[in-house]
């Protein structure tokens, strides 16, 4: 199974990713978490990410697609993925087309997590408290308003993007977490079958 998690920040992409990973033994692709570890190992692209992602805008295009397709490169991760927080531009999900296709690996569908924006400010919060110290940088009301900003101008549009190519399912992501879990597990039982 080759999947897509799209939704905003505090939407439950990370929180669902990481419940298929254990459920469907699938590879959990989150460029965040991957942005991430280049911040805290200083390596040159955690060097050029750290600041932007501190202020909740989006890195370049070309850097995340590059660490995508580096993982891609692994015939064991082509076999079942979950991309979590890529794509989210249309430039971005272009290229990915590019690189599936160049590489054969067809994707099976594109989950929509849809959520009420003002439910997204309590997640964010509480998500950092409980991180205390190593709470994200960008889990502050100031770089989530700017996130938000980011999300409907940049990531929205591929939601029509997928709904065109007939790959877009939508999932209430106000249902509690279990409930969330088993629409997604339903719907890819539907497209399985
Ligand atoms: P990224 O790490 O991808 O963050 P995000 O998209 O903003 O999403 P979050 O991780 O905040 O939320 P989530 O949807 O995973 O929710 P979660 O499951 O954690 O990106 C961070 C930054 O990196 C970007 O701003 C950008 O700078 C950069 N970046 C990353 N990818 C990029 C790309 N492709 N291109 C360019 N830049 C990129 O849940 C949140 C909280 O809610 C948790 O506490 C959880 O327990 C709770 N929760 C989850 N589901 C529910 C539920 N159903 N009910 C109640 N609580 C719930």
């Amino acid at each position: 199974m080759r999947l897509i998690l799209l939704g905003p920040p505090g939407a439950g992409k990370g929180t669902q990713a990481q419940r298929l990973v254990s459920d469907h033994q699938l590879v959990q692709l989150s460029t965040g978490d991957m942005l991430r570890a280049a911040v805290s190992s200083g390596t040159e692209i955690g060097k050029t990410a750290g600041a932007i992602m501190a202020r909740g805008e989006l890195v370049p295009d070309l850097l995340v697609i590059a660490l995508i397709a580096e993982k891609l490169a692994d015939a064991d991760v082509a076999k079942g993925f979950i991309l979590d927080g890529f794509p989210r531009t249309v430039g971005q999900a272009e290229e990915l087309d590019e690189l599936l296709a160049s590489r054969r690996i067809p994707l099976d569908t594109v989950i929509e997590l849809v959520v009420d924006e003002g439910i997204l400010l309590d997640r964010v919060r509480k998500r950092a408290a409980e991180s205390g110290q190593t709470a994200r940088a960008d889990d502050t009301p100031e770089a989530l308003e700017k996130r938000l900003v980011v999300y409907r101008t940049q990531t929205v549009p591929l939601t029509d993007y997928y709904r065109q190519k007939g790959v877009l399912h939508q999932v209430d992501g106000m249902a509690p977490i279990e409930a969330v879990s088993e629409a997604i597990a339903s719907h890819l039982k539907s497209i399985k079958a």
